[in-house]
C-alpha cells in the first residue's frame, strides 16, 4: 500500500460474521491488528459498520429478519443484503454492532471516517413482507394523517379501490393489471425513506459515540431507488461507486461525467470522494471487459477534474475465493507484476502531487433538474408511452453539453436556480406547485429555460394537472399541448430547424402556439407543419427527441441565448475542466480518443504532473490527461 501512496482504506464492509461469529460474542482482534498496522503506515481508515450482510446466525434466530420480493419470494442467506429493512431483530443486532465498533475504534489512530453499510438497495431496495406492509401503513398515516386523505390522494374511486381501514392497505404486490399508480409513487418514497431511516439510525449512534468523525455510505450514481436529494442531507460528503463499462468507453465517460457532476450537485458543489471503482475488469456483467491501458488513469482523472477530492478502489486484492473472485483488484491473483498495479502505483504517485486541487471546486452555468419522485412516476405502467425513461432522456441532453466542454449541474426542482444561465429540464413529469413557481421565478429573472415533452403532466399525487398539457408551464411557454403523439415501434419522423430537416424519434407533440413562435415544425405525417420546438423570450419547448444532430444545433441555439460559453474551445474527444479555489485555477484536459490531440492554450501554466512549464501549446497522448495550474486566459 505505501508503493502505491494509498492513504485512506476501506476496512469491514463484508465482516459481521468475523466480527461477531455468534449473537452477542465479538471477536475485534484481527480488525486491531489491521487498524494498527495501517495506523503504522499512515494509512486511514474509512471504517465501515458491517451491517450489509448478516451473518448466518440472524436469518436462522430471527426468520423473518430475510427479505422478500414482489413476488413472495423469500430471499436467503448464502450472498449479502439479506435483510427486511423494516424488521425489528436486523436493526437491533445491527445497533448492538455499531456500538461496539463505535465504542471501541472511536479515537483509534487510523479512523479518518465512518462507512455506514454499503450500497443501500443495490440488490434488495424493497421488502414486501408483513412488516415492511405494517410499517408502510405507519408511514402513510404521517403523511396523510386520515384515511379520508389517503383515499382522495390515491385516486381509489376508481376500480372500486376505497380503503375502509388502515389494515386493508399492503404494498403494491402482484396484481391481476395494473396497481394503483399513486400507491406504486408512495411505495417508491417510501422504500426510499425507510433505507434512509436505517443510515439515521447508525448515523445517530456513530455521532453518539464517535462525534466528530465524517460519515458517509457509498452512493451508486443516479441509482434509481433512493432519492439521493433527501440522503444527501444526512451524509457529511458524498461518495460514488463508478463501473462504467469499459467495453463502451465513450458511453462511460460521459456517464462517469454526469455521476460526478450529480454527486458534487447533491452536496451543494462540495468535494466528492469516487469510494469505488474497478482497477480493471469487473465480474458481474455478461462479458468483462477489462479497461485498456490508460483507462482506469482517465476515468480517476475524470471524477478528479468534476469535483472528487480522493479516488478509491474496489478492489485491493483480488480474492481467491467467493463470488467476486474474477473482479479485478489492485493487487491482481498475479501479483504486483502485472499491468494493473503498475497503474495503480503510477496513479497513487501522481495524485501525491496534487494535493493543492484538494477543496477547490467546480462552477457550472447551466443546471439540469432532476427529479427522483418524478423519475418514479414517470416509469410507472400506463403510460402514452412505455419507451420514455428519465436516464435515456437525461443521456440525451447530456451528450452536447459534455461534448462541447460545457460544465453542468444538476438540480432539485425546487432547487436555487439563481446563478445558472440556462436551466434545463428533461422530462419532468410529475411537478409540484413549489417546483413550477421555481422555474417561472428563474424565467422572470431572464435565465434561459428548456423544457422537454411529457413534462408537468401530474402533480406530487400523480394526479393529472388539468387544462391542457403542460398545464403549469401553459403561459410560460406560451403553448398548449392537446394531445400526446407517442411514436409506433422505430418509428422516425423529422423536423425542420434552422433550415436543416433532422430526424425524430419516440414521442411527438401536436403542439398549438399561444404566443410563442415555432423554432422547429414537424415535416411529415398528421403533425405536418405543426410546432415540434417552440420558444417564448427566454422559455423553450421541445416536443419530441431530436436525433444527435439535431440536438447539437437546438443545443448550441440554448448556449447562444443564455451566453453560456465551454471551459475551453478543445478539439473533439477532448474534456476540458476547471476546478478553482484559493486564488489558485486547475485546468484538467483529458483526452478521451486514441489519437494525440494538441490543445491552444494562452498564457503560462505549469504541468502538475510533470512539473513542466508550457505555453500555448500542450499535446495530450491518446487517453492521457494533463492537470494545469496557472492564471490561464485561455483562447
Ligand atoms: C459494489 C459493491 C462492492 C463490490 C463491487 C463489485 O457494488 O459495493 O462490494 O461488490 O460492487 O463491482
Amino acid at each position: 500500500m505505501r508503493e502505491a501512496s494509498v492513504n485512506l482504506v476501506t476496512v469491514g464492509v463484508f465482516s459481521w460474521a468475523r466480527l461477531e461469529p455468534e449473537p452477542g460474542r465479538y471477536e475485534f482482534g484481527w480488525l486491531d491488528r489491521v487498524l494498527d498496522l495501517l495506523a503504522d503506515n499512515g494509512i486511514f481508515a474509512d471504517l465501515a459498520t458491517a451491517t450489509a450482510s448478516p451473518p448466518p446466525w440472524l436469518a436462522r434466530r430471527n426468520p423473518d429478519s430475510l427479505p422478500v420480493d414482489r413476488e413472495g419470494v423469500r430471499l436467503w442467506p448464502g450472498a449479502r443484503q439479506h435483510y427486511c429493512p423494516s424488521n425489528k431483530s436486523y436493526r437491533a443486532a445491527a445497533t448492538a454492532l455499531v456500538e461496539q465498533l463505535a465504542t471501541r475504534y472511536c479515537d483509534h489512530r487510523a479512523l479518518a471516517m465512518w462507512h455506514v453499510n454499503n450500497e443501500y438497495g443495490c440488490h434488495v431496495a424493497a421488502c414486501y413482507c408483513d412488516r415492511s406492509a405494517e410499517h408502510f401503513r405507519a408511514w402513510l398515516r404521517s403523511r396523510y394523517a386520515s384515511l379520508a386523505a389517503l383515499n382522495e390522494a390515491w385516486g381509489t374511486a376508481f376500480w372500486s379501490q376505497q380503503y375502509g381501514d388502515w389494515d386493508e392497505i399492503v404494498p403494491p404486490r402482484p396484481a391481476p393489471t395494473w396497481r394503483n399508480p399513486s400507491q406504486e409513487l408512495d411505495w417508491h418514497r417510501f422504500c426510499s425513506d425507510v433505507l434512509l431511516e436505517l443510515f439515521v439510525m447508525e448515523r445517530e449512534l456513530l455521532e453518539r459515540l464517535s462525534s466528530g468523525v465524517p460519515i458517509t455510505t457509498n452512493f451508486m450514481r443516479f441509482f434509481k431507488p433512493c432519492d439521493y436529494w433527501k440522503w444527501a442531507e444526512h451524509v457529511d460528503f458524498t461518495a460514488d461507486d463508478l463501473y462504467p463499462d469499459p467495453s463502451d468507453a465513450a458511453t462511460g465517460a460521459r456517464e462517469r461525467a454526469s455521476a460526478a457532476d450529480l454527486m458534487r450537485s447533491l452536496k451543494g458543489g462540495a468535494p466528492w470522494a469516487v469510494m469505488e471503482q474497478a482497477p480493471n475488469a469487473v465480474n458481474w456483467r455478461q462479458r468483462n471487459v477489462p479497461k485498456h491501458p490508460g483507462l482506469m488513469r482517465l476515468g480517476s482523472y475524470q471524477s478528479l477534474a468534476r469535483g472528487a477530492d480522493g479516488i478509491m478502489f474496489f478492489q485491493w486484492r483480488a480474492s481467491k475465493a467467493g463470488a467476486e473472485k474474477f473482479h479485478s483488484g489492485m493487487v491482481p491473483h498475479t501479483g504486483t507484476a502485472t499491468r494493473t498495479w503498475r497503474e495503480v502505483v503510477e496513479l497513487g504517485t501522481e495524485l501525491a502531487r496534487l494535493d493543492a486541487v484538494v477543496g477547490t471546486r467546480v462552477s457550472a452555468d447551466v443546471a439540469f433538474v432532476f427529479d427522483w419522485e418524478s423519475r418514479w412516476a414517470l416509469e410507472l405502467p400506463s403510460k402514452p408511452s412505455h419507451d420514455v425513461t428519465l436516464m435515456d432522456q437525461v443521456a440525451h441532453w447530456y451528450r452536447p453539453l459534455w461534448e462541447r466542454n460545457v460544465m453542468v449541474d444538476f438540480v432539485h426542482p425546487e432547487g436555487d436556480l439563481s446563478s445558472y444561465r440556462l436551466v434545463i429540464v428533461p422530462n419532468l413529469y410529475l411537478v409540484t406547485d413549489a417546483a413550477a413557481a421555481n422555474v417561472a421565478r428563474f424565467v422572470s429573472g431572464g435565465g434561459v429555460f428548456v423544457l422537454s415533452f411529457f413534462s408537468g403532466i401530474v402533480d406530487e399525487r400523480e394526479h393529472v394537472r388539468l387544462g391542457g398539457y403542460p398545464a403549469p408551464f401553459r403561459e410560460l411557454l406560451g403553448i398548449v399541448v392537446p394531445e400526446l403523439w407517442p411514436h409506433g415501434d422505430d418509428e422516425l419522423r423529422h423536423v425542420r430547424l434552422g433550415g436543416e430537416r433532422y430526424a425524430c424519434e419516440l414521442w411527438s407533440d401536436w403542439i398549438e402556439l399561444e404566443g410563442a413562435e415555432a423554432v422547429a415544425t414537424f415535416e411529415d405525417g398528421w403533425l405536418s407543419g405543426r410546432p415540434a420546438v417552440t420558444r417564448n423570450g427566454s422559455a423553450w419547448y421541445v416536443g419530441t427527441r431530436l436525433d444527435s444532430a439535431g440536438m447539437d444545433e437546438l443545443v448550441g441555439k440554448l448556449l447562444a441565448q443564455s451566453g453560456v460559453a465551454p471551459t475551453l474551445a478543445a478539439p473533439a474527444g477532448v474534456e476540458a475542466v476547471r476546478r478553482d479555489g484559493d486564488g489558485r485555477s486547475f485546468l484538467f484536459l483529458l483526452n478521451h480518443g486514441a489519437q494525440e490531440a494538441t490543445v491552444d492554450i494562452d498564457g503560462d501554466y505549469r504541468d502538475l504532473l510533470t512539473d513542466g512549464e508550457r505555453a500555448s501549446q500542450l499535446t495530450i497522448e491518446p487517453f492521457g490527461v494533463a492537470v494545469l495550474e496557472a492564471m490561464l486566459r485561455v483562447r
